[in-house]
């Protein structure tokens, strides 16, 4: 089947990929003139383990083209998949000048029959509105319709060629097929494809995120309680994730949930019931802890050396929100960050692959180093951020030795306090008895 995919970042990329992958000729169209230049030179603009390859393979044996050409990309294909970024606006809302603009620019270019596929996530609703605008455009019938995206970055490959379920949201039987027919290779293993309305796709997505970001506000609240109480959130979680009713995911504290999605999406969902005359407390009281949890290590920080912390360096392991992306949106890195910076200390920041993109946050506030010991010279003390692999085990002596004070703050639970005592480190984690 012939292809477009319009917007070629985390989603429209590897969506694109995976469908070149399985056979299909799919051209990814986006306005970013830059990216485009890039891709065409075998460059890959972001960080997602395994899509380089991918994404060669099948460029070289030409079932994968990159545009900024819309009428071409739209008019050599019978299906658009809009894959175009909805931020947060200021109100909360989802911002989808991005949706409206890149489904005019599909409906448009369409020659014939056109099926669009909206893997945006956008509020319920929005299909409706979209299909109105669209519809003076259009000179051939055009099938809208909802496929929201369910991928993880830093795992998206595997998400999208395995994912656990996936969802179409059509009143066209036409389309339904198409689309069932092009996810087909996916569901080999009969996960199913699930069809229903696409108000209920719309909501299904953001329903899925909300209860992830609930999920994660919970534990973190928990292991604050284990903080003051004296109870071992590893133990705590292990009692809460066997039982079947609840399972283990997504029950790991730490310093908050960040990325382009969880925050948006939740501040949409809200707003969307706002919207509606509903109040929508649960989702605006995972927030809440959300903001305060991201805080919790400079708090930290804080209380250990006092609140003036003029003249005091911290080295900060981690800044991409999640390990495996080079994806700093929302991330907890930047609350902490910015809260060490106003309070008077120098930061020295090591990521494996997100230092390009904190370049672009701060500038020469910070100072930049590939190899994670480096970040340590002269610093009062460690943070960790992000839960990369290979901060997990590191040369704990060189460690000690590199930093001024032996003082680790981690924020995402990767060491064992009994053998950061045996070390000498003062460590602080989240949620876990001191010994
Ligand atoms: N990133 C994720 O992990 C993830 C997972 C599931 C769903 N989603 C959702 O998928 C959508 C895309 O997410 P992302 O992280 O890939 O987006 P992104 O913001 O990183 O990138 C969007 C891309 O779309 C391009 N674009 C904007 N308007 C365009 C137009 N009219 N024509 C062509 N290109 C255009 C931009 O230049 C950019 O390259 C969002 O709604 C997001 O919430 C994201």
């Amino acid at each position: 089947m012939n292809i477009a995919i319009v917007g070629t970042s985390y989603v429209g990329l590897v969506s694109g990929t995976c469908f070149a992958e399985s056979g299909n000729e799919v051209i990814c169209v986006d306005i970013d003139r830059a990216r485009i230049e890039q891709l065409k030179a075998g460059q890959i603009p972001i960080y997602e383990p395994g899509l380089e390859e991918l994404v060669r393979r099948n460029t070289k044996e030409g079932r994968l083209q990159f545009t900024i050409d819309h009428k071409q990309a739209v008019s050599q294909s019978m299906v658009s998949f809009i894959a175009v970024g909805t931020p947060m606006s200021p109100t909360g809302s989802a911002d989808l000048t991005n949706v409206f603009k890149a489904a005019e620019q599909v409906a448009g270019a369409a020659i014939g029959y056109h099926v669009i596929a909206i893997k945006s996530t956008v509020p319920v609703g929005t299909n409706d509105r979209v299909r109105a605008a669209i519809a003076p455009l259009a000179n051939h019938r055009i099938d809208l319709c909802s496929c929201p995206e369910f991928l993880k970055e830093g795992s998206a490959i595997e998400d999208f060629m395995r994912p656990d379920r996936v969802i179409i949201g059509s009143a066209s039987e036409q389309a339904t097929a198409i689309l069932r027919e092009l996810h087909s290779p996916f569901v080999r293993t009969d996960n199913p494809i699930l069809i229903m309305d696409p108000r209920s796709a719309e909501l299904a997505k953001y329903a899925c995120n909300a209860m992830l970001a609930l999920r994660i506000s919970f534990i973190n609240e928990i292991a604050n309680l284990c903080d003051v109480v004296g109870a071992e959130i590893n133990d705590v979680r292990r009692g809460l994730g066997t039982d079947r009713r609840i399972g283990s995911h997504f029950l790991f504290p730490g310093v908050g949930y960040g990325g382009s999605c969880f925050p948006k999406d939740v501040q949409a969902l809200i707003h969307t019931a706002r919207e509606n005359h509903l109040d929508f407390a649960l989702l605006e009281a995972a927030e809440t802890v959300n903001m305060r949890q991201k805080r919790v290590l400079a708090d930290r920080v804080k209380a250990h050396f006092g609140g003036d912390l003029k003249g005091r360096t911290f080295a900060v392991w981690g800044l991409a929100f999640k390990p495996r992306t080079d994806d700093m949106r929302e991330a907890p890195s930047i609350v902490a960050i910015e809260e060490l910076l106003a309070a008077g200390a120098q930061v020295r920041v090591h990521d494996p692959e997100a230092l390009g993109n904190a370049r672009r946050i701060f500038g020469d506030r910070v100072s930049y180093h590939q190899i994670n010991y480096e970040a340590l010279t002269g610093a009062d003390a460690l943070l960790i951020m992000t839960e990369w692999n290979e901060f997990r085990h590191p040369n704990f002596q060189r460690v000690r030795a590199t930093l001024k004070n032996p003082v680790i703050f981690d924020g995402r639970n990767l060491y064992d306090p009994a053998l950061m005592k045996a070390l000498d480190f003062r460590y602080y984690s989240i949620g876990r008895r001191p010994v």
